[in-house]
């Protein structure tokens, strides 16, 4: 098979018999000698954006329609390219056409297939567009939907935060500041901590997508063109909100995808603190949850090992996503307007962080659901610390102890205790008077995981009822009514 038989009917030059074409390429009319294989391999890009093949498509169907519209091409034509390219979609779904990386990349593989469908008409289908618009658009296109599966994937694991911490709303659990035991929270509070985090990322999403929702098409190459398109009716037809009023920057403006990376990295990382959570927590050392089987891996020598692998790959995978965003950065800069081909490097980058994200979402969403919280060794945990020594402090502010004095105070106690080998809640009220006559006999019940807890009952606290509050607005951000009761905590999950 020659190297022209790639190109077929789009040419209608090659069917002239006796004429050699030095360069059977597309735009190979200017040129005299054939692309060298090294050039063509480093130049495609058709095995990352043969993703593209079905915006692709329907970009070119709605340019086919609007040519026939505004009587570019005749009506007769339209239809023709426009059921061709359905054809195409479907022959390459069967298996009966293949892409072809001597073509570069998807546009004109699908430009090639067409005409193989529908002979030299298919040639009347880049009328007043060039790749430089196309591939914006389809980016544009593909972007808007990917970023709405990934908002939903986002929201899901939201959910399954939420409802982790509805079904254990009375687990108590050590609260952390430097890694060192703080105060004691609700482990609901904990990881509705995660659902916040969250919904800036669902929000940071959104906000993108608005941006990606402009419509490159009719830019050409990059100034235009004298063919009176209508770009309203493209954009309409696409779902785009609206057209982009500047030629150049259409086709040069790759910030909705930087700003799609930029969201993604501030999501990764969040994913990737919840996983290093789980790691934490689900280690012998803490023994705060167990994670389900399903989700973790053995060792090949350690026969008693189960170890969090998603979760640590998780937490590594979020490299990838900032790669991709600070990749993309370096090749924008110092671009002069309007497409060059540095351009094409956008897409590799931006599959990888999407996928990694698609793939990484409902794998935190499972671990999450079928977690096992084991509320015993938080409890356990929380009976020898000192985490109750703030309220002990506070208890001596509420009678009129300048706060300093009284941490001071509980300091001291709290070093009693450490070189005694007793907690807090040993002490006796008489120890306790030695250091503040404002001790009473009712300081002591401060003391208690449970009392901590339920003193913070200010609006965003880890009270039983603040956080309850909270769970009512976390629904409402999901856009679910409240449960007309909350549903009893199950033993033991
Ligand atoms: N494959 C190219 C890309 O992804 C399409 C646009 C090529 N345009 C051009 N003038 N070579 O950017």
């Amino acid at each position: 098979m020659t190297r022209s038989s790639h190109t077929g009917g789009t040419r209608a030059r090659e069917d002239r018999p006796g004429e050699e074409k030095p360069n059977p390429k597309p735009w190979g009319g200017r040129f005299t000698a054939a692309t060298d294989r090294a050039v063509e391999a480093f130049t495609a890009s058709i095995d990352v954006d043969a993703r593209l093949l079905d915006v692709d498509i329907r970009a070119s169907q709605a340019h086919a329609r609007m040519l026939g519209a505004r009587g570019i091409l005749s009506r007769e034509e339209a239809e023709t390219l426009i059921a061709g390219l359905d054809e195409v979609r479907r022959r390459l779904q069967t298996g009966e056409f293949r892409l072809d990386p001597a073509l570069e990349d998807v546009h004109m593989n699908v430009e090639h297939l067409l005409a193989r469908v529908v002979g030299p008409v298919a040639g009347k289908l880049h009328t007043g567009r060039s790749r430089n618009d196309q591939v914006a658009t389809d980016m544009h296109l593909y972007m808007k939907e990917a970023i709405d599966r990934l908002i939903a994937a986002v929201r899901d694991l939201q959910r399954a935060l939420l409802e982790k911490a509805e079904a254990h709303l009375d687990v108590i659990m050590p609260g952390y500041t430097h890694l060192q035991r703080a105060q004691p929270v609700l482990f609901a509070h904990h990881l509705l901590a995660y659902f916040w985090m969250l919904e800036r990322d669902a929000g940071r999403l959104a906000d993108a997508r608005k941006r990606t929702d402009w419509c490159p098409l009719g830019a050409a190459a990059l100034a235009g063109t004298g063919f009176p398109l209508d770009r309203e009716m493209v954009a309409r037809e696409l779902g785009f909100s609206r057209v982009y009023p500047n030629s150049m920057d259409a086709v040069s403006d790759r910030d909705y995808l930087l700003e799609f990376l930029a969201a993604g990295s501030i999501l990764a990382m969040h994913l990737s603190r919840l996983c290093e959570e789980l790691v934490l927590w689900s280690s012998e050392e803490f023994g705060f949850i167990e994670l389900d089987d399903a989700y973790c891996t053995g060792s090949s020598i350690m026969p008693q090992k189960k170890n969090p692998d998603v979760a640590e790959l998780v937490r590594a995978k979020t490299g990838r996503v900032y790669g991709a965003l600070f990749g993309l950065l370096t090749v924008l800069k110092g671009l002069p307007l309007t497409y060059n081909r540095d351009l094409q490097e956008d897409k590799h980058g931006v599959f990888d962080a999407l996928d990694t994200l698609e793939a990484a979402l409902p794998l935190c969403a499972g671990m999450i659901r079928t977690m096992r919280v084991r509320a015993d060794r938080m409890v356990a945990a929380l009976e020898n610390d000192f985490s109750a020594a703030t309220d002990l402090a506070d208890y001596l502010v509420e009678r009129g102890v300048p706060f300093r004095e009284a941490h001071r105070i509980v300091g001291e106690l709290v070093l009693d205790c450490i070189r005694q080998g007793r907690r807090l809640r040993d002490l006796t009220v008489e120890e306790l008077r030695a250091r503040s006559d404002r001790f009473g006999p009712d300081a002591l019940q401060r003391l208690s995981p449970q009392a901590v807890v339920a003193a913070r009952k200010l609006y965003g606290g880890t009270a039983r009822e603040a956080v309850e509050r909270q769970l009512q607005e976390a629904r409402a951000a999901l856009g679910e009514p409240a449960p007309p009761e909350p549903p009893p905590p199950p033993a033991g999950r």
